[in-house]
């Protein structure tokens, strides 16, 4: 597959301080492309200018060869864009926001109306769409959000921590959403959640400190973790002293004593067995999260 999106030796600056470090990659069509990283990784730096809402202080990025700027509307009639934060009127409903929305795109009135409906079914707001939007949950607000950005069909889809504010449930009706509309576009989403991304995304870029740390498939993420994640069983004393010298990513009680899953390039315990590795056990392996790091 040919390459549409390509970021090449993009810098962004605010002020003095580089929230975004010369990183260059490139993304295929029909894909989800995700960043992953904790808060502060530069995510929605990358985000809003892959969204041309933001201009780099170095580099450029391509759209099927042409410069996203240079290309201007002919580029933004072709994205759908869901940022972080998104504000809504104080009198506008759910049906208004959308309607709106499709004018500022530039869709015809019939068809907007028809894909409002179809969105409003899909992300389980039509029932809502006579509310006012600033009385929305957070969990509906976000999904409106969603519907607004797949309002158009657009050929490349940009979601910034689309997920923030969902339940479980509504996490899964939107990576089933996203999945299948991924099947002949292009998705660009971030995010600091490992499940929301684990199964559905081609291609996962772990950026921490503005820089990109990995670009991989989830397989290959999990498959770097063979023989590095443990079971080891120790009482709640042990735990005390041991959790100060290896990344620890879950413990559960088991009778009287833990059972602590240890993230270590060799066996921590005598008694320790393999686990079966996860992405998250490699977000935590490669972004170090050793004591006294975690929590930044
Ligand atoms: N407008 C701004 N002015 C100054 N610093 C900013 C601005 N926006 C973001 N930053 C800083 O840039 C870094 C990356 O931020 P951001 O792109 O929002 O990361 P993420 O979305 O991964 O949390 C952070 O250290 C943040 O404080
Ligand atoms: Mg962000």
């Amino acid at each position: 597959m040919n390459p549409i999106i390509q970021v090449e030796h993009f810098s962004k600056k605010y002020g003095d301080f580089t929230a975004v470090d010369d990183i260059s990659f490139s993304v295929d069509e029909g894909s989800i492309f995700a960043f992953l990283g904790p808060n502060g990784a530069g995510k929605t730096t990358l985000i809003r200018i892959l969204a041309d809402v933001l201009r780099p202080t170095r580099g450029r990025i391509l759209y099927d060869g042409r410069d996203i700027h240079a290309a201007g509307d002919a580029y933004r009639t072709k994205i759908g864009y869901l940022p972080q934060d998104v504000h809504f009127y104080d009198d506008f409903t759910g049906r208004d926001y959308l309607e709106y929305s499709a004018a500022l795109k530039g869709m015809e009135k019939a068809r907007a109306k028809k894909r409002i409906g179809e969105l409003a079914h899909s992300v389980g707001l039509w029932d809502d769409l006579k509310r006012k939007c600033t009385a929305y949950s957070g969990g509906m607000q976000r999904r409106l959000g969603i519907a607004q950005a797949l309002l158009d069909d657009p050929e490349i889809l940009i979601l910034d921590e689309p997920t923030s504010g969902l339940d479980p449930y509504e996490r899964i009706k939107f990576r089933n959403i996203i999945s299948a509309y991924a099947k002949d576009r292009l998705v660009l989403l971030s995010t600091h959640i490992v499940s929301d991304v684990e199964h559905i995304a081609a291609q996962i870029m772990m950026m921490e400190y503005g820089d990109i740390q990995h670009i991989h498939t989830g397989e290959e993420y999990v498959h770097m973790m063979e023989g590095r994640v443990w079971l080891a069983e120790m009482s709640a004393e042990q735990l005390m002293t041991y959790q100060n010298r290896a990344v620890i990513s879950n413990v559960r009680t088991k009778d009287s004593r833990m059972e602590v899953r240890i993230i270590r390039d060799t066996k921590p315990v005598p008694d320790a067995v393999q686990a079966v590795p996860t992405l998250e056990d490699a977000y935590l392996y490669l972004f170090n999260y050793l004591p006294g790091k975690a929590g930044r």
